[in-house]
């Protein structure tokens, strides 16, 4: 068995790399961290996980992963810099599930400030960069809206003139401290844009599809979930010789060793809850593909790609542990 840790285990995507891998075979998680919560055990905190560890939490102290194989931090942005360098230094593998170490250095420090130790690692989209993971010390977990965008388009990447990506979220996307923005009456019953046309996310999309990207997120009233309806438009050379069947094809031959995208007539939200599948279906107009995809923001947007990043980083087959169906309804 690999050992492994988990810094943030309170938090949303930390109780859902708890959740997921009570059905691993193949690893133990030997060390959870809060600092709200140290001392107390995870049954206390997190009652859901009631029967499965016979763990408590501790400080996020780097000595209380000694032995461990790999860490998953998933803790915010510029707070995961103050454990990786420390934990990749002792010998152990880290998924880093904040945008620390997701862009260049150059790009980080315009979008987010100052890096206080950055490093290069590898960005942990599997279907895209899935060998390099595998001989990855650090890999950095895509963001949720990303992981459903460039998944949606990328067999187009070489055809793309421009993309612009209408994306609707979950509530859980915002972490699990409650806010103005998330309490229930301001949420209920409304789709609410936000960074309309500043949102952070944006860059590691132009960064992996590298042409010209618009996105506009939304949160709509339901806890999971990340719906993107991509608007592709193509440039002059290729449009009029691709017909939808074609657009098809290439999408059948990027994604046909990639088990956890599956191409279908139609998108739910509800048909991918608590998987790790990004599902995607493709219409062409003559003049726009509309390429729409599923995920859940919590598991394929964070905790569940987070896994099949361990599992390539550490041999293993990616789907283990993690190849199961969704909850429907
Ligand atoms: N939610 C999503 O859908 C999603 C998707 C993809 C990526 N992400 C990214 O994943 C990371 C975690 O997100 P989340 O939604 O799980 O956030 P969250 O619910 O707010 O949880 C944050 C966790 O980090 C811990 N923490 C906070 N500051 C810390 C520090 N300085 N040192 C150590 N631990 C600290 C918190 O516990 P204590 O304060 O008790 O220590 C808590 O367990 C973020 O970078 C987020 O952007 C989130």
């Amino acid at each position: 068995m690999k050992r492994i840790g988990i810094i943030g285990g309170s938090g949303y995507t930390g109780s859902e790399l708890l959740r997921i891998l009570t059905a691993h075979p193949k690893v133990e998680v030997v060390a959870v961290t809060s600092r709200k919560y140290e001392g107390k055990s995870i049954d206390e905190v997190l009652p859901f996980l009631k029967g499965f560890y016979d763990l408590k939490f501790v400080d996020p102290d780097v000595r209380n992963f000694d032995g461990c194989d790999l860490v998953f931090t998933a803790v915010p942005h510029g707070e995961a810099m103050n454990y990786v360098p420390e934990l990749l230094d002792a010998g152990i593998k880290v998924v880093d599930l904040s945008a620390d170490y997701r862009l260049s250095r150059e790009v980080y420090e315009r979008v987010y400030g100052e890096h206080k130790a950055y490093l290069e690692a590898v960005y942990g989209l599997p279907e895209v960069h899935g060998e390099r993971v595998r001989k990855a010390e650090l890999v950095a977990n895509p963001g949720c809206y990303p992981t459903g965008c460039i998944l949606s388009v990328y067999p187009l990447k070489d055809f793309i003139e421009r993309v612009v990506f209408d994306c609707k979220s979950g509530i859980t996307g915002a972490g699990a401290k409650p806010s103005d923005f998330t309490h229930y009456p301001n949420l209920h019953e409304a789709i609410v844009p936000y960074k309309v046309t500043n949102h952070r996310h944006v860059y590691e999309m132009i960064q992996e599809l590298e042409c010209s990207v618009s996105f506009t997120p939304q949160v709509y009233p339901g806890s999971r979930g990340i719906l993107t309806v991509a608007h592709v438009f193509l440039k002059d050379e290729v449009k009029d010789n691709l017909n939808e069947k074609e657009i098809k094809k290439l999408y059948e031959k990027f994604y046909a060793e990639k088990p956890f995208v599956r191409l279908q007539e139609s998108i739910r939200l509800s048909w991918v809850r608590g998987s790790n599948f990004c599902d995607i279906s493709i219409k062409f107009d003559g003049e726009r593909i509309v390429a729409i995809s599923a995920i859940d923001n919590l598991v394929k947007g964070a905790s569940g790609q987070a896994i099949q990043n361990m599992n390539l980083m550490l041999g293993f087959d990616e789907r283990e542990g993690l190849f199961t169906p969704p909850l429907f309804p």
